[in-house]
């Protein structure tokens, strides 16, 4: 090609030629709002004024981002197998030493820099089933089930590629709540399948409602062949806890559908609200007796992201799959061996993870003053900040029960709805956007994980310290109130 006389050397990838399902992907998490307030941020640096000194990111579930304090115990596990001289330290409790001995002898050649079993060190596999074990009240976990990962989102994916298949109507749809986290719609998006919506309850807190899942299967059956059930539990964005009826009721749904049942749970320490209770989906299928224990295919999901760890960068995590059928399982034995084998850091820390100081050992009273500390804090946030959201007129914010965000419906003034359409923007990525702008506050708008038609919404999350997060919130009332009253 030439342009003016001149030869342009022509790429060979463009947006032209290059993989239609990755240009498909949107994750809002990360998308335009935030790009924007790393600029800003810059922009504050280098000394251009705005009416506010620091953009507050409280975008993103990245809880030591946000301040949260790791856990000492796991941080000097991680240290000894990072640097095993300092086992010759004092400064070192003996229980973080004979952690750390006993993972570096898993390790190949005794060190973290090793690769490791594509599906994980054998000795953390084990150490996670003892750990699903002690969590389900003894149902039994078979460590050939487990698969380390790296952090949840891999092993989702990775479960994902293995369901989908199929051309034109027999095409995989995958059943995902409304609201979503978006990874779920970006990797369908990238696989190209059918994602299949079905819409929480927003007017009772988020709940899951068998029936519409009936409508959404329905629906879906004439143009894909509907496969999967995706659930998170405690929710993202919309921070809900399932009651174990309701979890039942899914199995049963699953059960008469033929579904596979992926149960995302990396939120299973974070739970607030009084009267509710994680139930992992393996505990309850398994109490519904062998009618189903022996029949769902389940993979479950955890990970050291979140609850009360919040080692996001590590990226460790686990996949557990029951009922798998034995030819499948060797096809994902195979698929993730490919990618050689997940971050061993991370599935170290995962180790400490699902093996914590136990009572007789040294660091066991600081590691339990630690985790309850951190979920402490978290509940009383969660609390605060559906209190002060719902006294703001225009908005309205269902409990925050679990996990780490509130999903407030905000009206918005017709006009402002108006003006946004003119700019071809979401509405509510036009108000997150001026909010931004105003106040430094970054929030995610409820558009990136799917609401229903007319209604609108924000991802907050619950992590900044207190004193932040008060700021926050009047920083929104003020400005809620300021862009209702402009647009009115
Ligand atoms: C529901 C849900 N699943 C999975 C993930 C991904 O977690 P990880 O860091 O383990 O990949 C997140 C992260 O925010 C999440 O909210």
């Amino acid at each position: 090609m030439s342009v003016n006389g001149v030869r342009v050397h022509e790429k060979v990838l463009t947006l032209d030629t290059m993989n239609p399902q990755v240009k498909s992907v949107e994750y809002a998490v990360r998308g335009p709002i935030v790009q924007r307030a790393v600029q800003i941020e810059k922009e504050l640096k280098t000394g251009i004024k705005k009416p506010f000194t620091e953009v507050i990111k409280a975008n993103i579930g990245d809880c030591q981002a946000m301040g949260q304090k790791p856990i000492t115990f796991f941080r000097q596990v991680l240290a000894l197998c990072s640097y095993p001289d300092l086992l010759e330290d004092s400064k070192f409790p003996e229980d973080a030493k004979a952690r750390a001995q006993r993972i570096l002898q898993a390790c190949g050649g005794g060190s973290l820099g090793a690769y490791s079993a594509s599906q994980g060190i054998e000795m953390i596999r084990q150490d996670v089933a003892q750990y699903i074990e002690r969590r389900d009240g003894g149902v039994k976990c078979d460590p050939e089930n487990i698969y380390l990962s790296t952090g949840a989102s891999n092993a989702i994916v990775t479960m994902l590629k293995l369901l989908v298949s199929g051309e034109g109507a027999c095409r995989t749809g995958v059943m995902i709540s409304i609201p979503q986290y978006p990874l779920y719609s970006a990797a369908l998006a990238e696989l190209d399948a059918v994602q299949i919506s079905y819409y929480l309850d927003e007017d009772h807190c988020w709940s899951l409602n068998v029936n519409e899942l009936r409508r959404a299967l329905q629906e879906a059956k004439s143009h894909c062949s509907p496969r999967a059930l995706c659930i998170i539990n405690p929710g993202n964005p919309t921070g809900q806890v399932q009651s174990r009826q309701c979890i039942e009721d899914v199995i049963r749904f699953a059960a008469e559908e033929k579904l596979f049942l992926m149960a995302d749970e990396v939120y299973q320490d974070n739970v607030y609200a009084d009267g509710c209770k994680f139930h992992s989906f393996k505990k309850v299928l398994f109490e519904m007796g062998p009618q189903y224990s022996e029949k769902v295919e389940l993979a479950s999901f955890h990970s050291t992201s979140k609850c009360y760890m919040g080692e996001c960068g590590f990226r460790g995590g686990y996949m557990e799959v029951v009922n798998l059928d034995l030819d499948v399982k060797a096809q994902l034995t195979k698929l993730v061996s490919v990618r050689l084998c997940p971050p061993v850091p991370g599935q170290a820390l995962l180790d400490v993870v699902v093996n914590p100081p136990q009572p007789h050992e040294p660091s066991y009273s600081t590691f339990i003053k630690e985790r309850s500390d951190t979920l402490s804090a978290l509940a009383e946030k969660a609390n605060m900040t559906q209190e002060i959201l719902n006294q703001i007129p225009g908005i309205q914010c269902n409990p925050v029960q679990g996990a780490m965000y509130t999903f407030p419906r905000i009206h918005l003034p017709p006009k402002a709805i108006q003006e946004a359409k003119e700019k071809a923007e979401a509405p509510d990525m036009f108000y997150c956007m001026k909010l931004l702008e105003e106040t430094g506050i970054c929030l995610i708008p409820g558009s990136g994980f799917g609401q229903r038609e007319g209604s609108y919404h924000f991802r907050m999350t619950i992590l900044p310290p207190k004193e932040k997060l008060m700021i926050v919130l009047a920083k929104i009332q003020e400005f809620h109130q300021r862009f209702t009253a402009q647009y009115s």
